[in-house]
């Protein structure tokens, strides 16, 4: 595991828009795995500053996103975020994009994207980190799922997710997420953690020395090419 400690996330966000831009221009047919959330969101402004500068071009590149709400609309779907962030501001192709359709069936777009990660491998994977060790939405449990599936949300995460809700009874209870094993298949990983309500999973991570479902980022201890970039 490779780990790179900043001063600030303004520091880290830099830094991991630097390797999203850089992997792109390394391998322009990428796919790249993204996350949503407020760590994703300087993330993205980086993305976007440097495309706007010419310093890179996703016209060839593939998207496929973590993880989506059932049940909720815009402006509250991971969609519209993915849009208003990083969509809309470069130049990757529409069908280019994968993401977990809010709008479809629940089951049917389950298998849908099944079907997607049966044929396609992630370049690169961008994570963020839940505050009870969520990686997409894969919650601790005493079992993970492998694959993609429609996951119940825990109390301690309708509660952390809130705060992006008009109202806590507006947070969907229920997600299509990215299995464990859709997420360590990735080539690479990057996991960007950011605000001090992580410290225990991350510290749990850091100490490198056990795996657990209950911590279920610590199940990026078993990947061969993980980069973590964290605050002081
Ligand atoms: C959310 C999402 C994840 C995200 C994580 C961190 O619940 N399901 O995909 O990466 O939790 O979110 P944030 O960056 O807002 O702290």
């Amino acid at each position: 595991m490779k780990l790179i400690c900043t001063e600030s996330y303004e520091e880290s966000a830099r830094i991991a828009a630097g390797i999203i831009t850089g992997a792109v221009k390394a391998k322009p047919d990428i796919l790249l795995g993204l996350a949503t959330g407020e760590t994703a969101e300087g993330i993205y402004a980086g993305v976007v500053k440097a495309y706007q500068a010419g310093e890179v071009d996703f016209s060839r590149a593939r998207t496929v996103n973590l993880d989506e709400y059932i049940g909720c609309g815009e402006p509250d779907s991971y969609r519209y975020f993915m849009e208003s962030h990083l969509f809309r501001h470069i130049n990757i192709p529409p069908e280019n994009i994968t993401i977990a359709d809010y709008k479809a069936d629940p089951e049917e777009d389950v298998s849908r994207m099944r079907r997607f990660f049966e044929g396609n491998r992630v370049d690169l994977q961008l994570l963020g980190l839940g505050a009870n060790g969520h990686i997409g939405f894969n919650e601790p449990a005493e079992a993970l799922q492998a694959l993609t599936h429609i996951e119940d949300l825990t109390p301690s995460t309708i509660e952390a997710n809130a705060r992006l809700f008009a109202n806590a009874g507006l947070v969907p209870r229920r997600a299509i997420t990215m299995g464990m094993g859709d997420i360590l298949r990735a080539r690479s990983v990057l996991l960007v953690v950011k605000g001090e309500s992580k410290r225990k999973v991350l510290g749990e991570l850091l100490d490198g020395k056990a795996v657990s479902t209950q911590n279920p980022a610590s199940l990026l201890l078993l990947h061969p090419d993980v980069t973590v970039i964290f605050q002081k």
